[in-house]
């Protein structure tokens, strides 16, 4: 299952897509966390130091890598260069698993331990001006996207990124690669405005869009968002002393984490999980499809001087059944 953590600049996207990941490795399930938000904490927030998390492989600066991975023998690509954030996979490219190794692992991934469990985490590295733009070739969510898009993840399997809300993810589709989107918003006309934004995007691509409410602290907060966002409003979280202690660099153990916030949790993971049955693999192509046409036409033929829309495989459809046989 796919599942993003998207909302404005300190709403608590890192904190809550790191108690989720916690969450999630506490039951057992494989879980592979990413971090492609502007500002880079999901490592400290998992429990890094500050020095650990800074020596994390960036999979922006191994793009060349997983591309070339990627491309497998995929012959409507011909080579590493000419393939954009958006490139879909067809007949020849390699897929990913969620519980398989395979080199693009080896070269972005690193586990690490929470409470016994292990996860794996992969970070885009830190972003700068010019990754801020609307359809950069080096994009750094872009080495994320590709990834996304050449996935096979199966039930009970994880993937979970921690996202910014901006205007590189709507340019390139990258909001449209996940099961379901948390956008995690504070009680507050800035917080809300986000999500009306990301809804407005979602809604011509069928996006599973829920809100998580964070900070909220009592019935007006609560009043507000439901008045705000109706039944998008999934679940609330309040102040955690739990993570304020984590943020003091003295985590206690997760089971420790306040009940009502580990409900939410739950309850997160329900409304992911309840997403399977409705996963569409056809449409799931078709809209990666969708943006590198997109893509391709806007910036990528000039940039590449190649004819990017040949790269489509007309008859190819990203499935779970391929992960078994291929
Ligand atoms: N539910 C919470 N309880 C306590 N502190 C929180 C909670 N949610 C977020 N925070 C704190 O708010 C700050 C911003 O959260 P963060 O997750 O880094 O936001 P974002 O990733 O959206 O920019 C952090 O210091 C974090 O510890
Ligand atoms: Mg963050």
């Amino acid at each position: 299952m796919k599942i993003a953590f998207v909302g404005k600049g300190g709403s608590g996207k890192t904190t809550l897509s790191s108690l989720f990941i916690r969450h999630l490795a506490a039951t057992g399930a494989p879980v592979i966390a990413v971090d492609a938000d502007i500002n880079q904490h999901l490592g400290p927030a998992l429990g890094l130091t500050e020095e650990a998390a800074a020596r994390l492989p960036a999979m922006g600066a191994r793009l060349p890598l997983i591309k070339d991975y990627l491309r497998g023998s995929n012959s409507r690509i011909a080579s590493a260069d000419t393939m954009i954030k958006t490139t879909p996979p067809g007949e020849g490219s390699r897929l990913l698993r969620v519980r398989e190794n395979n080199p693009v692992y080896d070269a972005c991934a690193r586990p690490v331990e929470l409470d016994g469990a292990a996860v794996r985490l992969m970070v885009t590295g830190p972003f700068t001006e010019a990754d801020l733009g609307v359809a950069c070739y080096h994009s750094k969510t872009g080495a994320v996207e590709l990834c996304l898009n050449h996935l096979v993840d199966g039930r009970d399997e994880y993937v979970v990124v921690d996202m910014t809300a901006g205007s590189d993810s709507f340019a390139s589709g990258m909001f449209t690669r996940f099961d379901i989107t948390f956008l995690v918003a504070e009680p507050t006309r800035k917080g809300v405005s986000v999500y009306r934004q990301y809804k407005e995007y979602a809604r011509d691509f069928g996006i599973a869009l829920k809100v998580v409410g964070n900070k909220v602290r009592d019935s007006d907060d609560l009043d507000y968002l439901r008045a705000e966002v109706g039944d998008d409003l999934l679940v609330t979280v309040g102040h955690s002393d739990w993570v304020r202690a984590m943020e003091k660099g003295r985590p206690p153990r997760f089971d420790l984490l306040e009940a009502p916030n580990r409900a939410s949790l739950q309850a997160l993971q329900d409304a992911a999980d309840a997403t399977y049955e409705r996963r569409d693999w056809e449409r799931y192509t078709r809209q990666m499809v969708h943006f590198h046409l997109k893509n391709a036409q806007s910036w990528g033929n000039a940039r590449t001087g190649a004819d990017l829309e040949a790269q489509v495989d007309p008859g190819y459809v990203l499935q779970e059944s391929v992960a078994a046989t291929a």
